[in-house]
């Protein structure tokens, strides 16, 4: 059985005020649920959001890390290693915002998702179709191929210590989400590639679907046989209504 995830990735949202009152918010929001919740502030509230999330249950994530584990002369960034000082449970690794905006490539992205596990920390590989890519019918191709970089590389056992989320880059921050049906096929098409190599591995992997997930619509999505949780942007900024996909995830 695996356990669902939910992770609220906060991007580059929030002041010192505003994510004191989110945190009070969540901490009562979230309390009892049967999913696991994660929260991956930005990287400069990282210590506010360790402290106060001291004593609970929510674990602490956070959306990037630099491309080598171990600390170095590198400016601006921040390694894996400093994450884990801060207990950080997950890294996302190869965002759509930043393969797009930021011109991160496969290969970067198997290097943060080495880097990460080499710390104890557990990646969540993010992959996505763009909407051009769907209409075109290389969605799966695409999304695969994004797998398959790291798989290639790393081994079908490294997925046995990740989480991969499925994030169509056209549901991200649009309001449109893909039908339940259309994530499922996805996932199902993501875990089927993983068991060619590995059943159990497979089996096991829990995959997220990110895009505009709302309390409206989180029951469908995580109904899916396999859709084990989600990726939350917008909707994570708002306690009660994160608080309900949590709830809907652990039902
Ligand atoms: P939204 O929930 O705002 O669409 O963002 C999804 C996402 O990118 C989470 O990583």
């Amino acid at each position: 059985m695996r356990r669902p995830l939910v992770a609220g990735n906060w991007k580059m949202h929030g002041t010192r005020t505003s994510v004191a009152e989110l945190l009070s918010g969540l901490l009562d929001a979230c309390r009892n649920c049967r999913a696991e919740v994660a929260v991956m502030p930005s990287l400069v509230h990282l210590e506010q959001v360790f402290q106060a999330l001291e004593g609970s249950e929510v674990v602490l994530g956070a959306q990037n890390c630099a491309v080598e584990p171990g600390q170095g002369a590198l400016t601006g960034e921040v390694s894996a290693s400093q994450l884990l000082d801060f207990s950080c449970t997950y890294v996302l690794v190869g965002h759509s915002e930043r393969r797009q905006l930021l011109g991160e490539d496969d290969q970067q992205v198997v290097r943060k998702f080495s880097a990460v596990q080499s710390c104890g920390i557990t990646p969540i590989l993010c992959v996505g179709e763009t909407l051009a890519e769907r209409e075109s019918d290389q969605t799966l191709n695409v999304v695969l191929g994004q797998v398959s970089a790291v798989l290639d590389a790393l081994g079908v056992q490294a997925f046995s210590r990740a989480v991969v989320a499925y994030e169509p880059v056209w549901a991200i921050g649009t309001g449109l989400t893909a039908t339940a049906d259309q994530a499922q096929q996805v996932h199902a098409a993501i875990r089927q590639h993983v068991a060619a190599f590995d059943a159990d591995v497979a089996e096991k992997l829990r995959i997220l679907y990110g895009g505009s997930v709302k309390s409206t619509n989180a029951v469908e999505l995580f109904a899916m046989p396999d859709i084990d949780g989600g990726l939350v942007g917008g909707a994570s900024l708002n306690a009660d209504e994160f608080g309900a996909i949590c709830r809907a995830a652990g039902n």
